[in-house]
């Protein structure tokens, strides 16, 4: 159904991981053979759901905050006769449902990560007002199962769920008690799902779990990328997030033979002293994972590495963190994520002494962010002079300019023609910043463009 024939509209606000932009374009997926019809603003839509994540306090403070404007929403259209409901979902919905709830009675329902597939029987109630509002189960495999296989997809890149959920229990992180236990999507529902992403046009596949390459189907997930790429269609394939322990030597194996996987790793590492990675419950140590860095790199010499960085975990010293710079230094990531750490409620690091210091945070956040800043700029900077193959996705923001991805997965901008987008073409890089590459395309694909 297209959005001008839709009656209802439906607007979905997504916070958090790439999971999340996932399960919101699912649900969508799923309402919309109840009539509801995608539009970009809460103003007057018949339902909002806000896709939540718990992660950090911020990110669940957020969920209040929105869900108080949409309040005042709701408000304005029952003042003219009409209805809003208002639905919460996501991470922040599954570790507190019952808490929304009572916060925010504006809230009709709340459903976790693993009961989308039910957001059609609870709407229903809603307007039954039999006051079912809470739905937060784990069985994955249900979700999927009764998930529509038809996906309404228009890009050229896609995500795809193969895992969710993660055993690892890191002391600071409140993921194993929102998605529950691991469960890897069987082969043949994601081969399926990834055949019908490219007939609708998709060469990109990330594929996506928390700890997605602890993916248990048929030969692991290197098994699973040798499967995919076989789709004809399919040119390209990433995954996000990798555990340094699920590493296995397959998967790095695959990484130098397997040309539609992209020579790019997000492989978190958290913290560079093996004292703070042990209270993490991280269950490896710095010196495992330069060693699982060096093999990686040497099946894959090019491999862009990113990773994900926590400062400030109760009892960091001064030395400690340094560490973590160290680490740094000796890895130099292509790009990176870091963060303050965030005392979750009733995770174990909440309740360890020798909390620390904001003002000691900031500190260190900002030193970390310098260092990882500037082995980004070089990264991109290497670039230069280089001729890159580059898959274009989208018009630019500039007229004129189309947008792509390199294997690095920059962002790289050209002057060029829309005919261009979703396919590969060789591009000479002429100029990079810290966040992206400019560049022409390469003589000889001017012959074909
Ligand atoms: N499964 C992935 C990602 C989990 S969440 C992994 O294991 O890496 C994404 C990132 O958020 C984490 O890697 C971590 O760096 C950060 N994070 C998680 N909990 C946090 C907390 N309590 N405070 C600050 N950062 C946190
Ligand atoms: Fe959280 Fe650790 Fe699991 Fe990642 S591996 S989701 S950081 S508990
Ligand atoms: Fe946030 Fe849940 Fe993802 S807590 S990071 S939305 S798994």
């Amino acid at each position: 159904m297209s959005d001008q024939q839709a009656k209802k509209r439906l607007y979905i606000k997504t916070y958090g991981c790439q999971m999340n932009v996932y399960d919101s374009e699912r649900m969508a997926d799923v309402l919309a053979p109840l009539g509801y019809g995608l539009t970009d603003t809460p103003e007057g839509a018949d339902l909002v759901v806000l896709n939540t994540c718990h992660i950090r306090e911020k990110a669940t403070e957020k969920t209040y905050s929105e869900l108080g404007r949409l309040k005042a929403l709701k408000l304005a259209k029952a003042a003219e006769g009409g209805a809003m409901t208002i639905a919460v979902a996501g991470c922040v919905a599954q570790a507190e449902g019952a808490e929304i709830m009572r916060r925010q009675p504006a809230v009709d329902f709340v459903v976790g990560p693993q009961s989308y597939h039910q957001l059609p029987e609870l709407i229903a109630r809603t307007y039954r007002a039999l006051g079912q509002r809470l739905a937060a189960e784990f069985a994955a495999e249900e979700k999927f199962d009764a998930l529509p296989v038809d996906r309404a997809v228009t890009g050229v890149t896609a995500f795809l769920t193969v895992q969710e959920g993660c055993d690892k229990f890191c002391t600071f992180c409140v993921v194993p008690y929102t998605r529950g236990a691991e469960y890897s999507r069987p082969v043949e529902a994601i081969l399926a799902e990834a055949r019908g992403l490219a007939a609708k046009g998709v060469r990109e596949l990330t594929l996506l779990g928390q700890n997605v390459n602890a993916y248990a189907g048929a030969g692991g997930l290197a098994g699973l990328a040798r499967q995919l790429a076989k789709i004809s269609g399919i040119d390209r394939i990433r995954y996000t997030t990798s555990h340094p322990r699920d590493m296995d030597e397959a998967l790095i194996a695959a990484h130098g033979e397997l040309d539609a996987l992209m020579p790019f790793l997000h492989l978190p590492v958290q913290s560079g002293s093996d004292r703070v990675l042990k209270a993490m419950n991280r269950g490896h140590t710095s010196d495992h994972y330069l060693r699982l860095v060096e093999r990686i790199r040497a099946a894959r010499p090019d491999i862009a590495l990113s990773g994900d960085f926590i400062v400030g975990f109760p009892g960091e010293t001064d030395r400690e963190f340094e560490q973590t710079l160290e680490l740094v230094g000796q890895v130099r990531y292509a790009q990176a994520f870091s963060f303050k750490y965030s005392p979750r409620p009733g995770t174990p690091a909440s309740a360890l002494a020798g909390q620390v210091p904001e003002s000691v945070k900031e500190d260190r956040l900002a030193r970390l962010q310098d260092l990882l800043n500037e082995h980004q700029t070089d990264f991109n900077a290497a670039q230069a002079g280089r001729t890159l193959p580059v898959l274009f996705e989208k018009i630019g923001r500039r007229p004129g300019q189309v947008v792509g991805r390199s294997p690095y997965l920059q962002p790289v901008h050209i002057e060029g023609s829309p005919s261009l987008i979703g396919t590969i073409a060789p591009v000479e890089i002429t100029q990079a910043t810290r966040g992206s590459l400019t560049g022409r395309l390469a003589q000889d694909a001017m012959a074909v463009a």
